[in-house]
């Protein structure tokens, strides 16, 4: 059987760190954060782990991340944006609970994520190859059990969104 946590997915800038943080907060549920996790596993911040390993270095710690987050239950858990963009891991997510895709306007997005952070990701590539990943991406996130679109909407009316989304479904405790 599932898991009972609430998975947030989502591209860079989608907000799933800060909403994630605040929808915890209404459920009064702990918040794990993968790139957190790999961070602290690590001893060292995620620009410095592609800089020093590379992307498939850190995919892999993903993937270790996300073999012990079958540990935790009833947790609400960020994921970085390309975690669950590689074989297995969107059905290793869905296993852990109820995976939501924070999904928006691209535009909207890439300023997002251009504005705060360090992005390895973003780093050296234009619009266009942000546009073409986002497209390789989206398939992925259309995976998720819940959709709820963030377009023009603050951390707020995201949140409200993701627990309507939830009790709509019938799946979370709220
Ligand atoms: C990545 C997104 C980042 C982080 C890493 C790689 C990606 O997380 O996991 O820099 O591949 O999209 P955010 O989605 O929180 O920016």
């Amino acid at each position: 059987m599932p898991g009972d946590n609430v998975v947030l997915v989502g591209f860079m800038g989608a907000g799933k760190s800060l909403c994630g943080r605040m929808l915890a907060r209404r459920l009064g549920r702990c918040f794990v954060e993968t790139d957190e996790m790999i961070a602290a596993r690590e001893g060292r911040p995620i620009p410095e782990i592609f800089a020093t390993d590379g992307e498939e270095r850190f995919r892999a710690l993903e993937r270790e991340a996300v073999a012990l987050l079958r540990l935790k239950s009833g947790d609400v858990i960020a994921t970085g944006g390309g975690l669950p963009c590689r074989d297995g891991m969107m059905d290793a997510l869905r296993d852990l609970g109820t995976v939501v895709w924070l999904r928006g306007d691209l535009a909207e997005l890439y300023e997002r994520a251009r504005r705060s952070g360090d992005r390895p990701m973003l780093a050296g590539r234009g619009v266009d190859e942000v546009e073409a990943l986002y497209r390789r991406r989206e398939p992925y996130y259309r995976q998720a059990h819940v959709h709820v679109d963030t377009t023009g909407l603050g951390p707020d009316q995201v949140v409200a969104r993701v627990l309507a989304a939830l009790r709509e479904a019938h799946v979370a405790r709220v």
